[in-house]
């Protein structure tokens, strides 16, 4: 039987003698990365720097959240409002890989420069058991690597600490139990964020947009069912599309978001969500009527193949 406090244990005194010198965690605030920054902050307290790179991709609030995360758990920290680099760095992108690229070169690029200003000489990293156990080219592995934003070079020159490797996700929630960290335990969101739920090109309007649409989308279904019962993922799209429409007695020419909802295992494939459609009226009204901008919603009720869980 896995015990939570036996293993805090080994791990903390294991990281005492391994890390002898400052490091640094790139934490989203998600439960890998912040169970792996407390034990290593157990071991070497302030000389381990806790840094939440603020994309502006993020959703509504959420770099405020983190914030206060990082305060209860007694974090070291640094939250880097980074917005404005990552916008310009996708001025006149419209390719999802391209933006992808990006994104992650640019969050390379911050988070470098912040390892090096704190005399960094460690990285920690919230890596599982399933992160590493399939490496050797499966299909899983090559989504993966596509998919991971924010993965950190070698070349930063750096010691991995990775307390977690040898843990399944239960256990890592077990973990954070045991330590009283509560992150909320929220749907999977993509590390481009928001940047690829905009089809074609990101600017501060769009992003207003769709970040408004998306916390309707996540206020509704959570207020209709509770946790277990919720779809895997539920979000909004912006498309670049304008239809015409009326608003109060004016005709009205605005944009078309389109809300998805699936149900998935592990993202691979994934079935869309029959949502009840009380709940779809409630969030096309609620977005209709709270964001001038749009006029129109749809629900995509597209499986995974052929279509992707997002849209980019
Ligand atoms: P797709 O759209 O490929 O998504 O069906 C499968 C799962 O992966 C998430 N996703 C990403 N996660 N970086 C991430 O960290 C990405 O670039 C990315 N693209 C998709 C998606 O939300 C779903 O859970």
């Amino acid at each position: 039987m896995f015990n939570p406090e036996t293993f805090v244990k080994e791990k903390v005194e294991e990281i005492k003698n391994q890390v002898k010198g400052r490091a640094i965690i790139a934490c989203s605030g998600g439960v890998d990365s912040t169970v792996a920054a407390k034990i290593v902050e157990m071991a070497i307290h302030e000389n381990l720097l806790v840094v939440f790179v603020d994309t502006g991709f993020m959703r509504k609030d959420e770099a405020k959240k983190v914030e206060a995360l990082f305060r209860r758990a007694g974090f070291n920290y640094r939250i880097v409002d980074s917005s404005k680099e990552f916008i310009e760095a996708l001025r006149g992108v419209t390719d999802p890989e391209e933006k992808r690229k990006r994104i992650g070169a640019k969050f390379i690029e911050v988070f470098e420069r912040i390892a090096k200003e704190f005399g960094a000489e460690y990285l920690v990293q919230g890596t599982i058991a399933p992160d590493w156990i399939e490496s050797g080219g499966g299909l899983r592995d090559t989504i993966k690597s596509h998919h991971n934003v924010g993965g950190l070079p070698e070349k930063m020159n750096l010691k991995l600490v990775e307390p977690l490797r040898d843990l399944y996700k239960d256990e890592v929630r077990k973990v954070a139990r045991y330590l009283g960290i509560e992150t909320a335990e929220r749907q999977p969101f993509p590390g481009p964020g928001l940047a690829i739920r905009i089809i074609g090109e990101v600017d501060e309007e769009k992003l207003h947009i769709v970040r408004e649409a998306n916390a309707i989308v996540e206020e509704e279904v959570e207020r209709y069912y509770d946790f277990e019962s919720r779809p895997w993922q539920y979000f909004a799209v912006l498309l670049p599309l304008r239809t015409v429409g009326v608003h109060g007695d004016k005709r009205a020419y605005g944009y078309t978001v389109a809300i998805r909802m699936v149900e998935s295992l592990d993202g691979m494939t994934a079935a869309y969500f029959k949502a009840p459609h009380d709940l779809l009226e409630r969030i096309a009204i609620r977005i209709t009527t709270e964001i001038k901008e749009v006029n129109r919603v749809v629900y995509d009720i597209t499986n995974k193949p052929p279509g992707t869980i997002e849209w980019e």
